[in-house]
This record gives structure tokens, C-alpha cells and sequence, in this order.
């Protein structure tokens, strides 16, 4: 009989493409005695797991069951004593708003030998899809990956400090205070800064819209975006190869927007 040795890998998938996964972390699921995955992984990327393996959903999905964090960390920790090694398959990079780093502690906590794999994130592999990179010589120098809602629901603080910098602002989980964030960068005197929102990115049902502080909830509303989205704030946005000519296009859609209401 197989040994037990207790072990956690927390895994990055990518953002959703099930080809922009490592070699690495598709040799751990093939490898894997227990795999536990989040709502935005590919279901895809399952094929690499031997069928005799159990691979369990942890994920937030509507009207599912919803684990809490608590009781994920105790899964893992019941998993690797039952199973041995456990994947960890988390959308994106799991250390980017992925609570990776807190498995990774949990499980060190009853001693049990716990890795990482990155994957590439959203924040910049979604932004570079779509035809814009995070940092170009010239254009920008930096760029803040933020979460729009933090742990007590708030709209991160360092929103409001990157809004006074001439980094690319990437934010995550942003989309339901757009609002709020487009009234911290016109307070910061940019509302013609260039800004673009992006749902699923790099999957088929990708769906994205340019355009500038001053209107872009109004055409997130005419687009139909939903989660999950990035926003991707500055000067970088205006390379997207559409940038001008969406610009002009959806001055229309705007202006029937304006008349339907
Ligand atoms: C809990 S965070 C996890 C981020 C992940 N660890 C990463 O590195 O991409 C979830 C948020 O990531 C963003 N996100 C993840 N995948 C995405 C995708 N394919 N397209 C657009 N946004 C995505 C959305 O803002 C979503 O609300």
C-alpha cells in the first residue's frame, strides 16, 4: 500500500484559457492525489487529473454551497492526511487576491510541506490579451494591481494614492464600485484618462469596452460587462489598436444612450 505523505501545492490555472497553464502545474494535476479547485478555473484543465482521483469544487458559484476560508484550510489539512498530496488549483496566480499564501500557512502550521506554482494572472496576462501592456517605455512606468473590494467590502484606499500617480492602474473584483472609482480619478483631475473593462478575458464569451473616465460606466452598461472583469486604467489603454476608433464610434452609442433616458 501507498505511503501517505501529507502535501500541499497551491497551483496557479491562469486566467482561463486552459493553454495559458504552466507545464509545471499540469504535471502536479496529473500527478495529484486530491485536487481542490475555485469557480474561475477552467473545468478543462480537470482532463489532466486521472479519473481514480478525487477533485472536489471550493468555489464561490451562485445558489452552490459557498465554502468559507475556514473550512477550505480544514479540507486541505483532512486531504493531505487522507490523500497525501493535495493541488491547490486556483484561478489566475494564486498569491494575486488569492489567499494563497494563508493555505500555504495553515498547512505549515500542521507541518506539512507546502509549495507554490504561479500561474499567470488576470492583471497583466487579461490586460496583454486584450492588446495592452501594463508598463510600455515611454507611456508607463509602473503599474497597481488593486482589489476593488477589500475584506470589509470597502473599495481599497491605495485606489485613491494611484489615482495621483501616472501608473497603469489595474483592479480587481472593481466592477460593482466602477461608480466610485471613476469619481476618485476625476477628482484627480483625469477624466480623459484612458480606461478599459474586460469580462473573461482570454475565453471564447471575452467581451471588453474603451473608453475614458467620463463615460466608461455608461458603456460597461451599454456592453452588457459583467464579472468577472478587470479594469485597466491609463495612458497604456489608449495602444489598444481600437482605442481611436472606438472612441469615435461610441460617441453614438452614447449619444442614444443619453436620448433613451
Ligand atoms: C479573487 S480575484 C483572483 C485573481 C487571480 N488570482 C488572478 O491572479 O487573476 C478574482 C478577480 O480576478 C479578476 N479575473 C480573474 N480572471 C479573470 C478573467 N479571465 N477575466 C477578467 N477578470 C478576471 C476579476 O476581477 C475577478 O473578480
Amino acid at each position: 500500500m501507498k505511503r501517505i505523505e501529507p502535501k500541499l501545492t497551491v497551483v496557479g490555472a491562469g486566467p482561463g484559457d486552459p493553454e495559458l497553464i504552466t507545464i509545471k502545474a499540469a504535471r502536479l494535476l496529473m500527478e495529484a492525489d486530491i485536487v481542490l479547485y475555485d469557480a474561475l478555473v477552467n473545468t478543462e484543465l480537470l482532463d489532466y487529473v486521472p479519473s481514480s482521483v478525487p477533485t472536489i469544487f471550493v468555489g464561490k458559484r451562485a445558489k452552490a454551497h459557498a465554502y468559507t476560508q475556514q473550512q477550505i484550510n480544514d479540507l486541505i489539512i483532512d486531504s493531505a492526511f487522507s490523500y497525501g498530496h493535495v493541488v491547490r488549483l486556483k484561478g489566475g496566480d494564486p498569491f494575486v487576491f488569492g489567499r494563497g499564501w494563508e493555505e500555504i500557512e495553515h498547512a505549515r502550521s500542521f507541518n506539512i510541506d507546502a509549495g507554490y506554482v504561479p500561474g499567470i494572472s488576470s492583471s497583466i496576462g487579461v490586460a496583454g490579451l486584450q492588446q495592452i501592456p501594463v508598463t510600455h517605455r515611454g507611456t508607463s512606468e509602473s503599474f497597481w494591481v488593486i482589489t476593488g473590494t477589500t475584506s470589509s467590502g470597502k473599495i481599497s484606499k491605495d485606489v485613491q494614492a494611484a489615482a495621483q500617480t501616472n501608473a497603469t492602474v489595474v483592479i480587481l473584483m472593481g466592477l460593482h464600485k466602477l461608480q466610485e472609482i471613476v469619481e476618485i480619478f476625476s477628482h484627480a483631475g483625469k477624466s480623459s484618462l484612458p480606461v478599459s473593462v474586460v469580462q473573461n478575458g482570454s475565453l471564447t464569451n471575452e467581451k471588453y469596452v474603451l473608453g475614458n473616465i467620463d463615460n466608461i460606466e455608461k458603456r460597461v452598461v451599454a456592453a452588457g460587462i459583467g464579472a468577472p472583469a478587470i479594469i485597466v486604467i491609463g495612458e497604456v489603454v489608449a495602444l489598444h489598436p481600437e482605442y481611436n476608433k472606438t472612441l469615435a464610434e461610441k460617441i453614438k452609442i452614447d449619444n442614444s444612450f443619453y436620448s433613451l433616458n
